[in-house]
């Protein structure tokens, strides 16, 4: 039986033991949802205090529930580890770790290579191996393949109790360069993009289809045979790097939409115009418009981040993204422009932002979930604080501000009372969490600059509202 053969028995079998390196906001969900569909799912990752947490069936991600993680602990099928030479007992490895910009804002893919060193310690024949972060086309075939390779062509090393098992050759001095296993035939590898969208009640893991390119044919087929076991449909594409630049076509599409409502916000400001009320016109149209919302400025760990690696794999081909450049200068701007718009407010109403205290409403990057991760927030506090005004916050999500790579403001969040809102100059909502009380906001606060219509949407009509 070859090795493919024998790979999808395990697969349709649900016999397959699968391993999953990064378990934060995608890499945990999917090892849950494979473990509720009957597979033995190892986590790994390379955070101490997550595994045991984890293991004792806590969540540490607010919209994912503790008891989702306990019943997939209790039923055996899953467990979280930080010791690697665990991968070896795996049939198929997900890596599903950080891709974020460095601080030059280019790709810093040192999480995933980090993690493809790892696997390569451990690759056996048989295994699959399935990226999912996001990430430029050509990593696949031109970072992941070789890291794999490189691992599996040593020869010195061999364990002499398992004559599948190889050290790497970084591992040993000498180690020949005779290639042992091949990508198609004696191990498989594929891209997988993941397209998980936080607290999204309508789509789930398992309900969102799942994009497939294979290195080889053989590769695709049995990363499709995996996911077909999980999700609801799989869409194979030709090659990773087509997987890959699926990815990024859906997120620059986002970063550029949202560039455009944001632009047109603040033409159509200029003009008097309302441009929730236009959205709200063009959106009747049955066909050839989508709706995007303006905003504060863009947030999350993928639409503000994920272009970039595009931009920066096609200057490798002679070629400007335009499009996600100047995306990407109007999303920036945006906190500067909400910042504007409250100096400007507070000015008309005899105050200066220097003298003022703010208090932001919503601290994460989107509603009703505890990623904060680039949040405009997080940007209009640092830009409030440097003109001098005195700034608090508000986030039933996030008590205590953490310190991020960028930031470090050691905050709380205030308690919403009637006496809190009033004692502010001003409250800016930045994220529209449902759980706010906005008709206690619109009743106390001074003012309120609303960077999302959420007032209008919910039908609170205030003289005290302000649309930024
Ligand atoms: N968060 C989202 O909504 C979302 C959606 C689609 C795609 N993505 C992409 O998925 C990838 C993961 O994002 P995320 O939001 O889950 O990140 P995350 O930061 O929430 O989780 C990553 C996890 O990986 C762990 N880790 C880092 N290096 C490791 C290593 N070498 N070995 C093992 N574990 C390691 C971290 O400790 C962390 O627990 C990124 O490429 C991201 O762009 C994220």
């Amino acid at each position: 039986m070859t090795h493919k053969t024998q790979l999808l028995t395990k697969i349709t079998s649900r016999s397959a033991k699968i391993g999953v390196i990064g378990l934060g906001y995608v890499g945990l969900p999917l090892a849950l949802t494979f473990a509720e569909k009957g597979f033995k799912v190892t986590g790994f990752d390379i955070d101490e205090k997550k595994i045991p947490m984890l293991n004792n069936g806590e969540s540490y991600i607010k919209h994912i529930p503790s008891s989702r993680i306990k019943s997939a602990v209790d039923s055996t099928n899953f467990e979280a580890t930080s010791d690697f030479s665990r991968l070896t007992s795996t049939d198929v490895i997900i890596i599903c770790v950080p891709t974020p910009l460095d601080e030059h804002r280019e790709p810093d893919l040192s999480y995933v290579e980090n993690s493809a060193y790892e696997v390569s310690k451990y690759l056996k024949k048989g295994q699959l191996v399935v990226l999912e972060s996001s990430t430029y086309p050509g990593t696949t075939d031109e970072v992941l393949l070789p890291i794999l390779e490189q691992g599996i062509k040593a020869v010195i090393g061999l364990d002499p109790d398992d004559e599948d098992r190889l050290t790497p050759a970084r591992h040993l001095i000498g180690g020949s360069s005779v290639s042992r296993f091949t990508v198609g035939d004696d191990f498989f590898l594929a891209f997988s993009p993941e397209r998980e969208d936080p607290n999204n009640s309508d789509y789930t893991t398992s309900t969102i289809p799942k994009v497939v390119g294979g290195v080889t044919p053989n590769c695709l087929e049995v990363a499709c045979a995996l996911y077909d076991q999980v999700i609801v449909k799989t869409v194979p594409v030709s090659s990773a790097r087509a997987a890959e630049a699926t990815k990024l076509l859906e997120n620059i599409f986002r970063s550029i939409n949202i560039a455009l409502v944001n632009e047109l916000k603040m033409v159509f400001d200029r003009m008097d115009i309302d441009i929730w009320e236009v959205i709200n016109a063009a959106k009747t149209k049955p066909f050839g418009f989508m709706e995007f919302q303006p905003g504060p400025g863009l947030g999350g760990h993928c639409i503000p981040i994920d272009p970039f690696y595009l931009t920066w794999k096609a200057r490798e081909y002679d070629i400007n993204t335009k499009f996600i450049e100047l995306a990407g200068e109007i999303n920036t701007y945006q906190p500067y422009y909400v910042v504007e718009k409250t100096r400007d407010l507070l000015n008309k109403n005899g105050k200066s932002l220097s003298q003022s205290s703010i208090l932001i409403l919503g601290i994460s990057y989107k509603k009703n979930i505890d990623d904060m991760r680039e949040s405009p927030s997080l940007k209009l506090i640092e830009l409030f604080q440097a003109k001098g005004a005195n700034v608090d916050y508000h986030d039933p999500y996030i008590p205590k501000l953490p310190p991020t790579r960028k930031y470090n403001f050691e905050m709380s969040s205030v308690p919403l009372t009637s006496g809190s809102l009033a004692s502010y100059d001003l409250v800016l909502l930045s994220t529209d969490h449902d759980s706010l009380d906005y008709q206690l906001i619109a009743d106390n606060a001074k003012l309120i600059v609303d960077t999302r219509n959420v007032f209008e949407r919910k039908g609170i009509k205030s003289d005290k509202v302000n649309k930024a």
